[in-house]
């Protein structure tokens, strides 16, 4: 049987990881400023989480939502503590899409409408109406054709107005990036999600925080949202949470009321899955991953301003943007041929930077050296 050929990919393979670095089969060493696209939060193979994974499934791999799985309970209360949400409610599934297909499945169920409001540019995963709510055609199949959806421009305080003035009656949710990864490295204005927060209490909607590439961490918060100073009705979560083990996330905020039957899946929250997002949480917490975000983000930002040549830096903690005046293809082929250096990109003039939590000041020193290198050719 052959794969079905749907990835655009650099021919390398990569086999093993430890750190901030990976290796490919010919024994390459690279240094890993992607992190598997934003997923790698602790390090790969970090001891700690390698021994609680290695030690759950030779106790117990899985087991149905049929039966408590006391490991849920901790991983609620951990990431509650975390994310200082303490009072949160936490659903658990198994990916990205599928968080945030709950979530804005929530949002409808509980004001009974039918409206999501998203923004221009959003990326929110494959999924029915995830995919419905990212704003490129290209990937969304005829089925997943609606006008349930509603798009607005990012930072655009009048058009948001004007949105919920004509559909608020019908509007169930927003949801929004804080900083739409997919879409460039674009930061959503404190003043523009508080106002969007403003209108969803205004018009009885809920606000829904797709933290799945900006949170858990990566910008310096646990939620990327909490910065603009108020808390979502909703924040969904995948990528970091479980340093690539398949999880998905939704944190609900207490006044949303969970009914049997309204959500499920099979494999979300299975034991070995929370054993996964646990040992992160105790990582995090132990090594203060998330104010080291914060520290090497700005770090690498200040760096970054020293280089010519670069039109625009964007993002904030280890979510960082940087816009070329043309094609920057040339540079990251360099970085990842000549400098052994993975990096991610948003259309053909940014290179996104999204390396693990675990960033010290030598791999900052490295990757800046390498970049300044490509740069210069
Ligand atoms: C902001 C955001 N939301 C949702 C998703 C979808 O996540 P997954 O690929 O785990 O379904 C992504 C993936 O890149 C994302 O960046």
């Amino acid at each position: 049987m052959k794969l079905f050929d749907v990835y655009s990919q650099h021919d390398i393979a990569i086999v093993k990881g430890n750190g901030m670095y990976v290796w490919d089969d010919k024994g390459q060493q690279y240094l890993d400023m992607y992190g598997g696209h934003a997923v790698i939060s602790i390090g790969h193979s970090h001891p700690s989480y390698v021994m609680r994974i290695a030690d759950q499934v030779a106790t117990l791999g899985f087991y149905s939502n049929a039966v408590k799985l006391p490991g849920q309970q901790e991983l609620a209360d951990k990431l509650g503590a975390l994310s200082g949400h303490e009072d949160y409610q936490l659903f658990l599934c198994n990916s990205g899409a599928e968080a945030n297909e709950n979530a804005m499945k929530l949002a409808s169920f509980v004001t009974g409408r039918s409206k999501i409001v998203a923004l221009r540019k959003a990326f929110h995963g494959r999924t029915s109406l995830a995919v419905s709510a990212t704003d490129n055609p290209k990937i969304q199949a005829p089925v997943n054709k609606t006008d349930n959806v509603l798009f607005t421009p990012i930072n655009d305080v009048e058009a948001l107005r004007a949105l919920f003035a004509a559909e608020g009656a019908n509007i169930a949710g927003v949801i929004f990036e804080k900083i739409q990864g997919v879409g460039g490295i674009i930061v959503a204005e404190d003043d523009f999600c508080r106002e969007a927060k403003r209108l969803c209490e205004e018009y009885g909607a809920l606000y829904i925080a797709d933290e799945v590439q900006a949170g858990c961490g990566r910008t310096g918060h646990y939620y990327a949202t909490d910065r603009a100073g108020f808390s979502a009705d909703m924040y969904t979560m995948a990528k970091g949470i479980a340093n690539g083990f398949p999880v998905g996330a939704v944190a609900i905020a207490p006044h949303i009321e969970a009914k049997k039957g309204m959500l499920g899946t099979t494999f979300g929250g299975n034991p070995l899955s929370c054993a996964a997002a646990i040992a992160v949480a105790d990582v995090m917490s132990a090594e203060g991953l998330v104010a080291n975000a914060a520290e090497m983000g700005e770090l690498l930002m200040a760096e970054l301003r020293k280089l010519d040549g670069i039109k625009e830096l964007r993002g904030e903690g280890l979510m960082i943007g940087i816009e070329f005046e043309s094609d920057c293809s040339e540079i990251k082929r360099r970085l990842l041929f000549d400098h052994h250096v993975f990096v991610g990109s948003a259309g053909t003039n940014v290179v996104r930077l999204l390396p693990p939590l675990c960033l010290g000041r030598q791999q900052v020193e490295e990757f800046i050296a390498a970049f300044r290198s490509a740069i210069n050719g």
